[in-house]
C-alpha cells in the first residue's frame, strides 16, 4: 500500500485571519464547500480568538454549526485560551488546536501571555481536551525563527513539543510562521525528535516566504512526519509576525506528494477550480508555484471531456 499522507487544510483560518477583506459566513461556509469539493478531508475551519483581535474570525462558532459533511470530514478549529476553548466545545468542534511560540515577544504579541503563560495554558488545555473527548492539538510557532528574537534554539521547540505531547496532544505541529525554514533547520528540529516520540504525533506547517516550503516538506518526510498543513492558493500570513506571506499552497503540496507516490486523496487538478474560486472570495492573486502549469493541464482535462 502506497504511504498515506494527511494534508490538513489552513486556508479558511490562516489563510482568512491576514485577508484584508473580512469574509462573511456565507462566504467563509462557500469557501470551505469548495475545498470538500476538491476531495480535501481536514480543514481547520476557524479560530475562536477575539473578535477585536482577529476580526475576520468572528462567527467561528455559528459558521461550525452550518458545516456539512461533519461525520466525514476532520474539521478543527484554533484556541488560544481557555475562553477560546470553552466557546469551542459550546460550539460542538471536536479537534482544537492550541497556539504555543517558541519565544517570549512572539507569545506576547500573538495572544498577550508569557511563553512561560503559554505553557501553561497550553498544557492544561491539552489535558482537558483529552478528559473532554476532543482531538487536542497544539502548534508550537516560531519553531525556527522568530520576527523579533532570530534563530529559535532547537532544544526549545523540543521542550515545548514533549510538554505538550505528555500534557496529551495527540499532534504538536511544528510551525514556520514566518516561512524562514530551510531543509537542514528542519531536520536538525525534527531528527532529534524521533527516538522520543512518533512521527506520527508530529504535523508540520511551513510558510513559502523564501520559496523553500517543499524542500522543507521533503527534509520533514524524510524524518518520518506524515502529516502537513497547507492553504489553498498559498493563501496566508500572520497579522502578528511582520513579513510572514503565504502559507505552502495545497495544490503545490498535493502535486509534489502524488508524483513521489504518496497519498493524500486529493486529486491535483480538482485543486485548480478550488484555488480559481477562493480568489474570487479573496479578491486577490492566488496560486502557488505549480498553478499555472495545473492550470494548463485542467484546461486540456476540461477540453478532452468537451469533445
Ligand atoms: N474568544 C473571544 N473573546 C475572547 C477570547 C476568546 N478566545 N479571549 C478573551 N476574549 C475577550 C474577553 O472576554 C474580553 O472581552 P471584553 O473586553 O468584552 O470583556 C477581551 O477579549 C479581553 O480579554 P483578555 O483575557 O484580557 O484578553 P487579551 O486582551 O489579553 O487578549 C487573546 C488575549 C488571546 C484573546 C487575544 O490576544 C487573541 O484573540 N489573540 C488571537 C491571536 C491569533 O488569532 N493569532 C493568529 C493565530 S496564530
Ligand atoms: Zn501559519
Amino acid at each position: 500500500m502506497r504511504d498515506v499522507v494527511k494534508i490538513n487544510e489552513v486556508g479558511p483560518r490562516d489563510g482568512l485571519q491576514s485577508q484584508g477583506r473580512t469574509l462573511s459566513l456565507e462566504q467563509r461556509l462557500h469557501m470551505i464547500e469548495v475545498l470538500l469539493q476538491a476531495g480535501i478531508r481536514a480543514v481547520e475551519m476557524g479560530s475562536f480568538v477575539s473578535p477585536r483581535a482577529v476580526p475576520q474570525m468572528a462567527g467561528t462558532g455559528e459558521l461550525f454549526a452550518r458545516l456539512p459533511m461533519r461525520n466525514e470530514v476532520d474539521y478543527s478549529a484554533l484556541v488560544p485560551n481557555l475562553k477560546g476553548y470553552q466557546l469551542a466545545c459550546e460550539a460542538g468542534v471536536g479537534s482544537v488546536a492550541v497556539v504555543l511560540s517558541a519565544t517570549e515577544t512572539m507569545n506576547q504579541r500573538n495572544i498577550n501571555m508569557s511563553l512561560a503563560q503559554a505553557t501553561e495554558i497550553g498544557a492544561e488545555l491539552m489535558q482537558r481536551a483529552r478528559a473532554d473527548g476532543l482531538n487536542a492539538r497544539a502548534y508550537v510557532a516560531v519553531a525556527f525563527e522568530c520576527p523579533f528574537e532570530g534563530v529559535t534554539p532547537p532544544a526549545v521547540v523540543h521542550e515545548l513539543t514533549q510538554r505538550m505531547l505528555d500534557a496529551g496532544a495527540d499532534t504538536v505541529i511544528i510551525a514556520d510562521t514566518i516561512g524562514a525554514a530551510n531543509p537542514a533547520g528542519v531536520q536538525r528540529v525534527l531528527q532529534p525528535l524521533a527516538p522520543w516520540c512518533q512521527a506520527d504525533r508530529i504535523s508540520c506547517h511551513f510558510h513559502d516566504t523564501r520559496g523553500m516550503a517543499l524542500a522543507n516538506v521533503l527534509a520533514a518526510l524524510q524524518c518520518g512526519v506524515r502529516e502537513f498543513d497547507s492553504s489553498i492558493g498559498g493563501l496566508g500570513g500572520c497579522p502578528f509576525s511582520p513579513g510572514a506571506t503565504g502559507n505552502l499552497a495545497t495544490e503545490d503540496l498535493v502535486l509534489m506528494l502524488d508524483a513521489m507516490g504518496y497519498r493524500t486523496g486529493i486529486d491535483p487538478l480538482a485543486l485548480v477550480a478550488a484555488v480559481h474560486q477562493v480568489q474570487q472570495l479573496t479578491g486577490g492573486q492566488l496560486g502557488g508555484h505549480s498553478f499555472r502549469w495545473l492550470e494548463r493541464q485542467w484546461h486540456k482535462q476540461q477540453e478532452a471531456r468537451n469533445v
